[in-house]
């Protein structure tokens, strides 16, 4: 077996926290909103960074992080190149699961849904709350592209530095947010001796969500 022993003796127990049918929001963005705050207070590293998996219209998979820039009762929100592998897969087959684990406090969300692209006011308006590096760069990248070397890229870099030099950076039109509509979210609490908590919401036909508890 090609596994080194060492990896397959890692594991921990976790012991940190409950999570109880009594203590959760019937509506899970109020409960999303209460764990990203705590995940926030925890001061994680990187507490807005999940994957997103999608898939093509045969059922190929891929995933990758994003970081997650707003979220409402719409649903959950980043910002990406409409181009790219992912956005062409997500254009295709506009479905996608995220997945958060915020180490520290021993908890996992999942959210699952269809994806929509969020207006081009509100892709504006948080394009232009970027700093100024960040919007080139969304001009610099092919995202997804082979390139032939990172000279190349920094070459693009200068052209649209100089194109852009004494004007603002707009949008490319390309690039944009995209939104996952939940219509599943479960909350993961780590417990001792693997036997965890899960409470999955599922989203009814008449707008209501539905809680169960899964087995771990
Ligand atoms: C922590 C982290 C955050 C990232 N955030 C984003 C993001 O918000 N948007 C994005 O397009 N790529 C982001 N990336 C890069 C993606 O993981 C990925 O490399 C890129 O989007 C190309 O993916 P694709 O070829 O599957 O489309 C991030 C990577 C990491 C590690």
């Amino acid at each position: 077996m090609m596994m080194d022993k060492n990896i397959a003796d890692l594991r921990k127990d976790y012991t940190l926290q409950d999570l109880h049918e009594s203590e959760i929001d019937p509506n899970p963005f109020i409960q999303f909103k209460a764990w990203f705050a705590q995940a926030l207070a925890a001061q994680l590293p990187e507490p807005n960074a999940m994957t997103i998996a999608s898939a093509t219209p045969d059922g190929k998979p891929s995933a990758r992080m994003v970081l997650l820039k707003d979220f409402d009762e719409r649903g959950f929100v980043f910002f990406t190149n409409y181009n790219s592998h992912k956005g062409q897969e997500l254009a295709a087959n506009p479905q996608a699961a995220l997945v958060f684990w915020w180490a520290e406090l021993e908890r996992q969300v999942r959210i699952s849904g269809r994806v929509e692209q969020v207006s081009a006011a509100d892709s504006d308006q948080y394009f232009y709350s970027r700093p100024a590096n960040s919007r080139l760069g969304a001009w610099v990248s092919n995202q997804s592209e082979a390139i032939a070397n990172r000279e190349e890229l920094e070459r693009r870099l200068q052209e649209f530095q100089h194109q852009y030099a004494n004007q603002e950076i707009p949008r490319p039109p390309h690039w944009g947010g995209l939104r996952v509509i939940p219509t599943e979210i479960e909350f993961w609490q780590g417990r001792s001796s693997r036997l965890h908590d899960r409470l999955l919401y599922r989203r009814l036909d008449d707008g209501s969500w539905k809680i169960e508890r899964l087995s771990p």
